[in-house]
This record gives C-alpha cells, sequence and structure tokens, in this order.
C-alpha cells in the first residue's frame, strides 16, 4: 500500500504564465521538439491520460490533431490548468478535455486509456514515486496502450555525461527556488516502465542524448499494436 506523500507538490502556478518563454529561451525550439515527435505520426488514441500536463501546449496540438481523442490532463498546478483550458478552448475542443487537479503522488485514474503521456513531468518525481504511478496508472491501460514520454537523460561519454549533469543539477537547483520541487535526481523510468510490461519501440535522442523523446507500448500482440509497429 503506497504511503500517502508527506509533503505539498511542487508549485508551478507563478512560472504558468513565463513557463513557455522559459523554455524557448533557454532550450530554444528543442523541448517542443521531443514534446511533438510522436505526435506527428498520428498515433490512433482515443482516450489518453497526460500526467503533469503543464500549460496545455501538448495537448491542445493533440485536441487539434486528432478530432476522436478524449484527453484527460492531471496536474498540480491550477494556473497550468487554466492555460490548458484556454488552450483547448481556442481550438473548440473543451469537451473532449478533463482537467484534473491532483497530486501525482497520490494519484489514481479511473476509467480506462489507450495512451498516456508524461513530458518532462517523470522527473519531477522520485524514482518510488514513479514506480508506484505507473503501478496505479498501469491497472487502467488497455492492451497495447501507448506511453509516450519526453525527459532529460544522462548520455554515455564521461564528458557528455558529466556536461548533462551539471545542466540537469542546475535545473532542478532553478525548479527547487521558484518551485519548491524536492527532487533531485532524474528517476530511471526506463527500468520502471520496462518492469511493468513495457518495450520501448522508439527513441528519439537531442541535443547530444540531454533530451529523449520516446515512445513505449505495453507489450502485447493483437492488431491494434501491430498498427502501431508499422507506424513507428
Ligand atoms: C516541468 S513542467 C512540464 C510541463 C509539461 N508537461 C511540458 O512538457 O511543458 C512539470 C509539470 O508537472 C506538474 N507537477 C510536478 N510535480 C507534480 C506533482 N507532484 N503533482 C502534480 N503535478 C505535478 C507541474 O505543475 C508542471 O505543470
Amino acid at each position: 500500500m503506497p504511503t500517502a506523500p508527506e509533503q505539498h507538490p511542487p508549485n508551478f502556478d507563478p512560472l504558468a504564465p513565463l513557463y513557455r518563454w522559459m523554455e524557448i529561451f533557454s532550450f530554444g525550439p528543442l523541448l517542443a521538439r521531443c514534446r511533438f515527435q510522436f505526435l506527428a505520426q498520428s498515433l490512433p488514441l482515443k482516450s489518453v491520460l497526460v500526467l503533469g500536463d503543464g500549460d496545455g501546449r501538448y495537448t491542445q496540438r493533440l485536441l487539434q490533431s486528432n478530432p476522436q481523442v478524449q484527453v484527460t490532463a492531471v496536474d498540480g498546478s491550477r494556473a497550468m490548468l487554466a492555460a490548458l483550458q484556454q488552450r483547448a478552448a481556442a481550438v473548440g475542443a473543451t469537451d473532449r478535455l478533463t482537467v484534473l487537479q491532483r497530486d501525482l503522488r497520490s494519484f489514481t485514474p479511473d476509467g480506462c486509456y489507450d495512451g498516456v503521456v508524461t513530458h518532462f513531468s517523470l522527473d519531477c518525481l522520485q524514482e518510488s514515486e514513479v514506480e508506484q504511478l505507473v503501478a496505479r496508472v498501469v491497472r487502467t491501460l488497455a492492451p497495447g496502450a501507448l506511453w509516450v514520454v519526453s525527459e532529460f537523460a544522462i548520455p554515455a561519454g564521461r564528458a557528455k555525461a558529466a556536461a548533462a549533469r551539471a545542466i540537469v543539477g542546475a535545473l532542478y537547483f532553478a525548479f527547487r527556488l521558484m518551485t519548491g520541487l524536492g527532487t533531485r535526481r532524474l528517476p530511471d523510468y526506463a527500468a520502471i516502465l520496462a518492469r511493468h510490461g513495457f518495450e520501448r519501440l522508439g527513441a528519439v535522442p537531442r541535443l547530444g542524448g540531454l533530451l529523449t523523446a520516446e515512445l513505449w507500448w505495453l507489450a502485447t500482440r493483437d492488431d491494434f499494436t501491430a498498427s502501431v509497429r508499422d507506424i513507428v
């Protein structure tokens, strides 16, 4: 039985109006390219859970590019969710969006999903919290469900790894000051997803491996997953 988190979740509210510009100033278009990497391939999703959605730039595009998809977006930040709702309204898709203000460390989804999306949000959690979150989410997933991930990573090679550790450490320090984020190191989400039955279908590294966009699936052998393999 998972224990309830003792601390408040980080407070991203003050960053909501700035987040997009902070990202562009620090990484240019690269985080956006990670986020949208697998969107371009029109994954055949009908019901998607977006965890740590943020200001809704990904979800807006998802709703726009896939007219059949229903999205449940979860975030601890009221201001981020308000920005998301505005973006969904701008593309006339509020009827296909449910927003939930929840702490991911205790969030238990209900419903049934064929896709999960975590863009730069698993890195806000401790490894044990990611493990528990994945365990709670996987119970609600259809066979062959997809999990789309964008994350920071530590690449192979001494010099690259040292540079990446310095950058990731600086980012954690900055987010601790700005939001109260307690996490200090990247969780090994890949090992966790693999333990829960996911296989990695594709991974696209950027910025020398500091960033990665990945597509995972809950391994089964039905027709749906076969069609996804063809796309990737
Ligand atoms: C770094 S931002 C990434 C946002 C978005 N996915 C993106 O790609 O821009 C992390 C998001 O996760 C949310 N978040 C972080 N920790 C959380 C927690 N424990 N519970 C709920 N939301 C959380 C923050 O409010 C924020 O919107």
